[in-house]
């Protein structure tokens, strides 16, 4: 099977993430997930199959259910190439591939910080609380155990950096940056989403641990835009082997991660070339969530 690590289309480039390739259709954008992975902040330099579709189609899955909740950006996800027919004028141009990984989206002004939500203490709350006991500067009960269930979700907005790390902010600091009244918007609406996704997860045995969120606004109303709970912008973890008291394996990444910590890696681009059954039970992984999360079929993409 083959994977696409670049896509090349007779487009204006919007922008180009360690995913995702992004075109410009004017009042509109065409995201195109590709098959690209990331370990460590580094992308590696092999794909994994289906990846791309599965991120495009989770992401569709959840906007499509949390419209009710939050207005989003989509347009139009792209099941055959016919379906961009309204947006792109000559799409005899562009390749099969795009089906099943791409998506029209409204062209949103980007509100410029990272909505982060935590159900559970991990990754940089879990290393801030056992330091200081705090999570973004906010006092936390005492006694708290790495992964554990928050007693409420939070919300950590984070500054959304241009290179490097996002940082934390407090809520005095947001406030500052976009105003007090769109700070309650996007909590309200971080909290919504997560709360709801969640619940929905783990009664088909995903715990999502933490998640980040993207709003913007498109025609004056404050909307979800980029992607949507996927694992590449959630930490996602299996309820069988959910344990408190220490880091979980991360349901689609961990072969990844194990395989680059034993290959003596020192975590500096280049990264190696995974083996083929690394590369594969990745793959597995990845379609094991978006079956159990929705119950759908992968769409797969053709070329
Ligand atoms: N509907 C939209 N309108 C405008 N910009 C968007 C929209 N959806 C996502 N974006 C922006 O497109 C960019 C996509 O970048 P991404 O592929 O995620 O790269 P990165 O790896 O740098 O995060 C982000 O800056 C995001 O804010
Ligand atoms: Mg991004």
């Amino acid at each position: 099977m083959t994977v696409l690590l670049d896509a090349i289309l007779p487009l204006p480039v919007f922008g180009k993430g360690k995913v995702r390739d992004t075109y410009d259709l004017g009042d509109a954008l065409l995201i195109v997930v590709t098959d690209r992975i990331s370990a460590f902040d580094v992308v590696l330099p092999c794909g994994i199959p289906d990846k791309g579709a599965v991120l495009n189609q989770m992401a569709a899955f959840w906007f499509e259910k949390t419209a009710q909740l939050v207005p989003n950006h989509v347009i139009k996800t792209v099941n055959f190439l016919n379906d961009m027919k309204p947006y792109i004028s000559n799409i005899d141009m562009l390749p099969d591939y795009l089906s099943g990984r791409s998506m029209v989206v409204k062209k949103a002004k980007v509100i410029p910080v990272e909505c982060v939500v935590r159900g559970y203490l991990s990754g940089s709350a879990w290393e801030e609380y056992k330091k200081q006991g705090t999570i973004s500067g906010v006092q936390q009960p005492e006694g708290l155990q790495e992964s554990q269930e928050l007693p409420q979700p939070l919300f950590t907005p984070t500054t959304k950096a241009q290179t490097g790390h996002d940082m934390p902010l407090t809520w005095k600091e947001l406030e500052k940056q976009i105003g007090n009244k769109l700070a309650n918007e996007v909590k309200e609406k971080s909290l919504a989403v997560y709360n709801y996704a969640r619940g929905y997860a783990r009664q088909r045995d995903i715990i999502i641990a933490d998640t980040k969120f993207e709003f913007g606004i498109i025609n004056g109303e404050v909307s979800l835009v980029d992607e949507v709970l996927t694992p590449d912008s959630s930490r996602f973890w299996d309820v069988r082997s959910y344990v408190i008291g220490r880091s979980q394996p991360s349901f689609d990444k961990q072969p990844v991660r194990d395989w680059l910590d034993k290959s003596g890696w020192n975590k500096q681009p280049p990264a190696p070339v995974l083996p083929d059954d690394v590369i594969q039970a990745t793959a597995r992984r990845y379609r094991k969530a978006y079956r159990l999360l929705t119950g759908r079929e992968l769409q797969h993409v053709s070329g």
